[in-house]
């Protein structure tokens, strides 16, 4: 008998084995977390002890975003051809591999090179385990269970903080920074090792009896038969119509490729890595003298980003993804205009530095509600079964590019506006994203992926629907 967690006023019991495979793997989202954030301190005992030049620093720090675009291209191919699971393996082999590579380099060429390959595994894991998770989820609990990914990403970035602060001061401590990775990517190997393939990709390779074995195991023993003929009816339909990734570029697939780039887009052009990447730096020039009053403001950054998702984690299926993303962007409005402001007064105060902290803060939570875990819930959700891991890969290139482009490009333009205009920049492409969610982003709370689908599939013509046309 599976156990199950407490029903709640009638509705069926949410089976914990369901929430285990989340769990397990969402820590792809850890290691996104951790090796995409764990450089910021390692390049500091990089530089040092390879004499990086400026340009060489920035190889080494971008590396791992060029990787991950680079996975991302090849992600939506193997998680049709070989399954979801066996491509998170595939990602966890990598993580680990790339992990002890790079901690073992000879020189900084080695190091690059080990970064784009340990990005091949996050730009993979990126476009996989949220459809996964999204895959294998009971409807009502879906957002919840896609959310711990973002969850995982956030206390990936912190562990990163944590673990450079601690190891900053010892000789070759970069070593061990990046080495300790390979704890994470084991354990990731080695649950997905037990964990099931997606009922629902099963379907699609027409294997019914495996589907509907690992469906009933996921429900917790409850029947499925009603769920499993919705996915395999609306899956023959895309079967019929021979759906492929090219009716991604057609006219009834058009909105749901927009709304997805669209997010892609916005999610990375607000600004949310400049903070994550040169929080330290953006702190000591507010003010804060000292590099240890920087790096703690940096923690307590990374602190509030896991707070803010634990938080998220219970709205997302009470409130849904439109309020959720709506809030949290107008947060993300108001604190940029906020960091703009102290950078723009000419005084120069212990109070101003706190409330840099505080407005970045706040951006960093608005961020932790809304286009932070809603884009990743989002793109898993919208696309046909047929065409789910391309569009998504597609999705996840983009997102990745526009990461690469806005983290290569901030201090530039720190240099060329300064930092007041900088952010009020952030801030006026955060209305235009607001704008676009108000207009063009659907509510998906409570549907099943099946009856999402159908909205685009039934759909005759390339219409724009309104928002909220898809709304329960
Ligand atoms: C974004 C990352 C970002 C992270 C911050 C993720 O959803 O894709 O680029 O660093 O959130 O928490």
């Amino acid at each position: 008998m599976e156990s199950t967690s407490k029903p709640q006023q009638g509705a069926p019991a949410i089976p914990v084995y369901v929430i285990m495979v989340a769990l397990i793997s969402a820590l792809s989202g850890l290691l996104f977390g951790y090796d995409t954030g764990v450089i910021s301190g390692a390049i500091l005992l990089i530089r040092d002890q390879f004499h990086l030049s400026p340009f060489m620093q920035e190889v080494v720090v971008s590396a791992v975003l060029l990787g991950a675009v680079l996975g991302t291209c090849t992600a939506g191919y193997l998680g049709n051809k070989y399954g979801r699971r066996k491509t998170i393996l595939a990602a966890a082999v990598i993580f680990a591999i790339g992990g002890i590579g790079t901690a073992l380099a000879p020189d900084a060429v080695t190091l690059a090179a080990g970064r784009v390959f340990l990005g091949l595994a996050i730009g993979v894991a990126s476009c996989i385990a949220p459809l996964y998770i999204s895959e294998v989820s009971p409807d009502r609990i879906r957002g919840a269970l896609v959310f711990l990914f973002q969850l995982a990403i956030t206390v990936g970035i912190l562990a990163a903080y944590l673990v450079d602060y601690a190891l900053v001061e010892i000789a070759g401590g970069w070593r061990w920074m990046l080495g300790l990775s390979f704890v994470p990517a084991f354990i990731l190997w080695i649950g997905m090792l037990v964990m099931p393939e997606s009922p629902r990709w099963l379907v699609s390779q027409n294997r019914l009896e495996e589907a509907k074995a690992i469906l009933t195991r996921l429900r917790g023993n409850q029947p499925v038969r009603l769920e499993l003929e919705e996915i395999q009816n609306s899956f023959e339909t895309q079967k019929r119509e021979r759906m492929g990734w090219r009716n991604l570029f057609g006219s009834r697939l058009r909105m749901p490729l927009f709304i997805g780039l669209g997010l892609a887009i916005f999610q990375q052009i607000t600004g949310i890595n400049t903070v994550i990447y040169y929080a330290p730096m953006i702190l000591e020039s507010a003010g804060f003298n000292s590099a240890s009053m920087a790096v703690l403001g940096t923690a307590g950054v990374g602190l509030v980003n896991v707070l803010a998702t634990i938080l998220s984690v219970f709205l997302v299926d009470r409130m849904g993804r439109r309020p959720l993303l709506m809030i949290g962007i107008a947060g993300m409005i108001v604190s940029m205009g906020m960091i703009g402001w102290v950078f723009q007064t000419p005084l120069d105060s212990t109070f101003l530095s706190w409330f840099a902290t505080g407005s970045l803060m706040l951006y960093v939570a608005s961020f932790a509600i809304s286009l932070g875990p809603v884009f990743w819930l989002i793109i898993s959700e919208i696309y046909p079964l047929a065409v789910r891991a391309q569009a998504i890969s597609i999705v996840t290139v983009v997102e990745w590019s526009a990461n690469f482009v806005v983290s290569m490009t901030f201090l530039s333009l720190v240099e060329w506006l300064g930092h007041a205009s900088t952010f009020w920049l952030y801030g006026l492409i955060s209305i235009a994203a607001w704008l676009f969610v108000f207009y063009v982003v659907p509510e998906t709370r409570g549907r099943s992926l099946e009856d999402i689908e159908k909205d685009w599939l039934e759909a005759e013509t390339s219409v724009s629907l309104p928002a909220g046309a898809l709304e329960a």
